[in-house]
């Protein structure tokens, strides 16, 4: 067991999965991942989750991120799972599931949790860069399914940030203004953000949203 802090390299692995077999870091290529854990194949909550995703690909692919879920359940069992996910969600599960049946995986990335399961992975979300790097871990109980608009939110951030020197505020959404990163000097702002910007206070710089 490992614990995974931000700014980490996210552990490589090889890994059964649905897809076939793959090296992560491999799979990942030079774009973004986002790895996540349910507890159990044929379970309710895990099934609209994973029913989500697949109709969410289409916007994870827009941000250049591959999305990989897991749990301790072996291939034949996610594959017999898929098709119920498929006829009860109304879609096409197109992204692989781990098979992580010797908790290799789980072990390396700390998702279970043996207080609240022994056995098997809580809902954990990791985002990773395309330098491997972790850059947002979160962790929801079981019986909790999780927001993928709030992940594909947090992606949308953490690009502005990489890309665009901003971060943004509380509650921002896509189109809101963002804040200049305090490493930005004032004298750099005009050619860094021709939008404009407000000084609410030295610390607090706000300009419209970079790349819309
Ligand atoms: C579910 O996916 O519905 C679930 C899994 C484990 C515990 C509770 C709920």
């Amino acid at each position: 067991m490992s614990t995974l802090r931000l700014g980490d390299v996210a552990p490589n692995f090889t890994a059964q999965t649905t897809e076939g077999e793959i090296n992560f870091h491999e799979w990942l290529g030079d774009g973004w991942g986002v790895l996540f854990s349910h507890p159990s194949d044929y379970t309710p909550v895990c099934t609209t989750e994973l029913g989500t995703v697949a109709k969410y690909k289409a916007e994870f692919d827009k941000r250049n991120t591959k999305v990989v879920a897991l749990s301790v359940d072996g291939v034949a069992s996610h594959n017999g799972w898929i098709k119920d996910i498929n006829e009860t969600q109304n879609t096409t599960v197109n992204f692989p599931i781990i098979a992580d049946e010797d908790k290799k995986v789980s072990d390396l990335y700390d998702m279970i949790h043996p207080n609240a399961d022994n056995t098997l992975t809580v809902r954990s979300v990791f985002i990773i860069d395309p330098d491997k790097k972790v850059k947002l871990i979160i962790v929801y109980p079981a019986s909790t399914g999780r927001n993928f608009d709030e992940l594909l939110r947090v992606i949308d951030s953490l690009q502005l940030t990489a890309y665009h020197k901003v971060a943004t505020p509380a509650n921002w959404n896509n189109g809101d203004d963002v804040v200049i990163t305090p490493a930005v000097k004032n004298e750099d702002i005009p050619t860094l953000f021709p939008k404009g910007h407000k000084e609410v206070k030295p610390y607090l710089r706000m300009t419209p949203q970079p790349n819309l």
